[in-house]
């Protein structure tokens, strides 16, 4: 198969340019839209270009034995899919995917549910769902020659950009709402070496800043408007479908901020369909924060057709975003595949981390939407008893300790926000307590909490 088979084509009119060609702001030169990466190729049934499913399954089977840098990757695994580089030599790894898919047997039991996973993409190198845009991205940046690529965000794009950009050895800008990020991500920033400015503004005040500087200097922009980060993003929809055997689950649960992931796992299924891959698509939900929740606005007002950007507010920090980029593709996901999209509360969100982690999966709180927002669409019938239901974890759960500890304390939440939740609450907080260096004092500390 030809390596480089891809074109762009715009979201919004259609129009269709060479990957060479897209403006440094991603933008369409007609309408303003963003870009879709497609592969003319495989529209054409008989052409060799289109790839044949059952020797692409056995291929990917393979490969987990193989001991080659890529075959190790769990994106460029899948690269007949993503033939988005001139040569695949030029991919930079960092061996990200292969995400563990794990059961949550209590969280199913207390939904009533047979069977509920969590595919967990914080566990990918830099901790994070982004791994898998960055390697993608970052690559073709690296394949043509750019040295500086750069990113607005809040913390996780950063993190994985400066890590894979560091692999490369290219230079990288991070901008950053200043103070309104998880000091993980910061760290992660720094240590990878990038140029980290922490702007006085919320995330979309640095993502419009930083589209004024790349139509100014020879910077590779890796925000998520890039339409290569969103191939790298899709192949998580690759592994559920290869993990339940090629029979996609009932609902994929995924988390809305700038809602390029949702667009991408959207297109990631919607292509295994096209291919002869899988049968059907799931059921894709987004779930924002109450407080940042302008998509849940606009299919209130407009069944998805218009979005007004809000203000956000959210400790879930990863979602505090007013003015979606890929809100227009989101939308489509949602409503080509059947789907919901809702909000849930900042207790709402809390609980649902904490009884994630009682699970022994940790997250960000980010990340925990996917369950509080379950609850809801459990509660409203739109998810069956006996239905397969995947929730994408998006971030570590160490990336945002204080978040964490702050709800172990009681600290987190204000009387306001817990009022109702007091005791659920309650009986998900495990303080660390201070006790004297005696076996008597560790005991009693042991008897109080199992009592
Ligand atoms: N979960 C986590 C942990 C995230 O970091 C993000 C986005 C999302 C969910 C939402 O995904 O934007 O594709 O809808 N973080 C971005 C960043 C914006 O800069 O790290 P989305």
């Amino acid at each position: 198969m030809n390596d480089n088979l891809h074109q762009l084509r715009c979201f919004g009119c259609g129009a269709q340019i060479s990957g060479v060609d897209a403006r440094p702001d991603f933008r369409c030169a007609e309408c303003g839209d963003l870009f879709e990466v497609e592969y003319p190729g495989w529209a054409r049934r008989q052409s060799h270009d289109r790839p044949n499913p059952g020797a692409l399954k056995w291929l990917w089977r393979e490969r987990k034995c193989s001991s080659e840098p890529l075959d190790n990757s769990g994106v460029w695994r899948f690269r007949e899919l993503l033939p988005i580089l001139e040569n695949f030599g030029n991919a930079v790894t960092l061996r990200e995917g292969n995400t563990p898919l794990y059961t949550l047997p209590r969280a199913a039991r207390a939904l009533g549910m047979d069977q509920l996973f969590a595919k967990h993409q914080g566990m990918n190198p830099t901790g994070s769902f982004k791994d898998t845009g960055m390697t993608a991205a970052l690559s073709v940046a690296h394949e043509r020659g750019f040295q500086w690529v750069a990113c607005a965000s809040t913390g996780n794009t950063s993190a994985a950009m400066a890590a894979y950009a560091a692999r490369a050895g290219l230079r990288s800008l991070v901008l950053i709402p200043e103070g309104k990020i998880a000091w993980g991500k910061l760290a992660q920033a720094m240590d990878y070496g990038a140029v980290t400015c922490q702007v006085k503004g919320d995330f979309d005040g640095c993502a419009r800043v930083l589209t004024q500087i790349v139509c100014e200097a020879p910077i590779y922009l890796l925000n998520s408007v890039n339409p290569y980060r969103l191939e790298g993003q899709k192949t998580p929809a690759f592994e559920i479908a290869e993990a339940f055997d090629w029979n996609v689950p009932d609902h994929l649960i995924v988390p809305g901020g700038n809602l390029a992931n949702s667009s991408a796992l959207g297109k990631g299924f919607r292509e295994l369909q096209e291919l002869g891959l899988v049968s059907r698509l799931p059921k894709i939900s987004v779930i924002q924060a109450a407080g940042a929740n302008p998509l849940v606005r606009s299919f209130a007002e407009s069944g998805g057709k218009r979005l007004e950007p809000v203000e956000a507010h959210t400790r879930a920090t990863a979602i505090r975003i007013g003015n979606p980029a890929s809100w227009r593709k989101a939308a489509c996901a949602i409503v080509e595949t059947g789907g919901w999209c809702l909000d849930v509360t900042e207790a709402e969100i809390a609980i649902a981390k904490a009884e994630l982690g009682a699970e022994g999966l940790g997250c960000e709180p980010a990340s925990a939407v996917t369950l509080a927002g379950l609850k809801k669409l459990r509660g409203e019938g739109w998810v069956q008893a006996s239905d397969r239901v995947v929730l994408v974890l998006t971030g570590h759960t160490l990336k945002d300790a204080d978040y964490t500890i702050d709800f172990h304390r009681g600290t987190l939440l204000s009387a306001e926000e817990a009022a109702g939740n007091e005791e659920r609450i309650e009986r998900l907080r495990r303080n660390a307590q201070v006790v004297d260096a005696t076996p008597q004092a560790v005991l009693a500390a042991m008897k109080g909490a199992s009592a």
